[in-house]
């Protein structure tokens, strides 16, 4: 019946999809961004610190949740202890309220991989083209509508059928293209105006580098704090989103592999993006050249992708290919938890489902696109930046919700449940769960304590 088709095939459509999700825009704007301006190799020794320790508690715990329940978010928390239902409500609205911006930034990245393709690189270099690009009130609301029909189609052909085999061929690919860009910038060679020679092995140096110039307690702990947020952002947990693709893990599936192989590739390619785009932007703009987050990729990068000649438009086709395959398999993971979750509360079909939410989200998309034209705002957030309205759904769901439902569901699993609810599932079948006593001292004290300190800052509370 029903059940068989949602299943993944076996360990490696599980884990490709997982990192298909997990890989994304965090992994190719914002970890070099935090690498660049965090120390280098200071935030890097912080980073992979944490994703064997932070990252893999949250990790561990959300897939082998969904695989012990077989639900999704909703159904999962409530079957846990239905007093808790609310916390699989508030998980399910994260993906909620990031499905109605994640097609606009898809539809961004879209519209640069055809300007790259079309032979415009030049134009996209210059100053005002990003911002002229998506102020205007056609353009980003057609590629975004073409990004989450897109989304929408490969859901719709289900677990296997789509989202499995989709990521089974891009993933693959991903990896190849960001190894070859890597290696590209690590090439690089530039004399600036004054005759001074930058090299790309420089630039992969100062990445590499932990630079301590300056570094308090008070720097340390803000390092600290973005590291965390970027990580679970980045391994998309505390979202529902590992809980529905842990439900469709069959039950001989190694979870233990499984989650190292997640966290390997997602760190891989976050850490192969700082080496792709650290050294190029060093080499033809200097340490401040950096762009954070969407001027990275459509300001930053652009210019320098100019500044490399005739080889530039090679390496931005390749680079925005590169982004689009990242984009699409984490909006595909946004939009099939919030299917799995309606089609368990609305007992309804999957293709209906997808049918009905489609049409919500082109129109949301829509919407939000049109954030920098017709509809546009500004709004003062807590954290002291402004934004439009992508920034505000951004906002409350990364910063606000995500550091909550963290706190909770640590609390859930530690407390409440305790933690062999989850170790007993990561022992199914007689495997070895190594890192046990780590996960539960994580689980128990350490996570719940962080998880509280990095709500209290990303709120505002704390600064
Ligand atoms: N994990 C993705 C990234 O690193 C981001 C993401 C967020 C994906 C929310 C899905 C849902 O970019
Ligand atoms: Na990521």
């Amino acid at each position: 019946m029903e059940r068989k088709s949602n299943h993944f095939s076996g360990q490696l459509g599980f884990v490709l999809a997982a990192a298909g999700s997990a890989v994304g825009v965090g992994n190719l704007w914002r970890f070099p961004y935090l690498a660049a301006k965090d120390g280098g190799g200071l935030f890097l020794i912080i980073y992979f610190i944490l994703v064997l320790t932070f990252g893999f508690t949250l990790l561990t715990s959300d897939i082998a949740i969904g695989r012990r329940t077989q639900k999704s978010a909703i159904g999962a928390y409530t079957e846990m202890k239905p007093k808790w239902k609310f916390l699989g409500i508030l998980t399910f609205l994260v993906p909620v309220l990031i499905m109605t911006y994640y097609a606009v930034i898809g539809g961004w990245i879209t519209k640069y991989a055809v300007v790259y393709l079309t032979g415009q690189a030049k134009a996209a270099a210059a100053d005002d083209y990003f911002t002229s690009f998506i102020t205007s009130s056609t353009s980003p609301v057609i590629f975004a509508l073409i990004f989450m029909g897109v989304t929408a189609f490969i859901v719709y052909n289900g677990v296997q059928d789509g989202i499995e085999k989709v990521s089974k061929w891009m993933m693959p690919i991903l990896l190849v293209l960001v190894v070859i860009i890597s290696i590209y910038s690590l090439t690089l060679k530039h004399t600036d105006s004054s005759g001074q020679v930058h090299t790309g092995i420089q630039g992969f140096l100062y990445y590499l580098t932990p630079n301590l110039e300056g570094l308090t307690v008070q720097r340390f702990l803000q390092i600290l704090l973005d590291a965390m947020s970027q990580l679970f952002f980045s391994l998309s947990v505390s979202m529902g989103i590992m809980i529905t693709y842990g439900s469709y893990v069959k039950p001989d599936v190694d979870l233990n592999k499984a989650v190292n192989q997640i966290e390997i590739f997602d760190t891989g390619v976050a850490f192969l993006a700082g080496a792709m785009i650290i050294p190029a932007v060093f080499v033809f703009s200097g340490t401040e050249g950096m762009g954070a987050g969407p001027s990275l990729m459509f300001v930053s990068l652009p210019k320098v992708f100019a500044a490399m000649g005739k080889a530039g438009i090679f390496v931005g086709i390749l680079f925005f290919v590169t982004a689009i395959f990242a984009t699409l398999s984490s909006c595909i993971s946004v939009l099939e938890s919030i299917v799995a979750n309606c089609m368990e509360i609305f007992h309804t079909g999957r293709k209906k489902t997808v049918s009905v939410l489609s049409a919500v989200y082109l129109a949301a998309s829509a919407i939000i696109a049109l954030g920098y034209s017709i509809f546009y705002v500004e709004v003062k957030l807590p954290n002291g930046s402004t934004g439009q309205l992508l920034d505000i759904m951004d906002y409350i769901s990364n910063s606000v919700m995500m550091p909550f439902i963290a706190l909770l569901s640590t609390i859930l699993i530690g407390w409440v449940m305790t933690p062999d609810y989850v170790i007993d599932e990561m022992e199914r079948n007689g495997k070895n769960f190594r890192r046990k006593k780590l996960y539960r001292i994580m689980i128990r004290y350490v996570a719940p304590v962080m998880m509280f300190i990095l709500f209290l800052q990303s709120t505002g509370v704390l600064s």
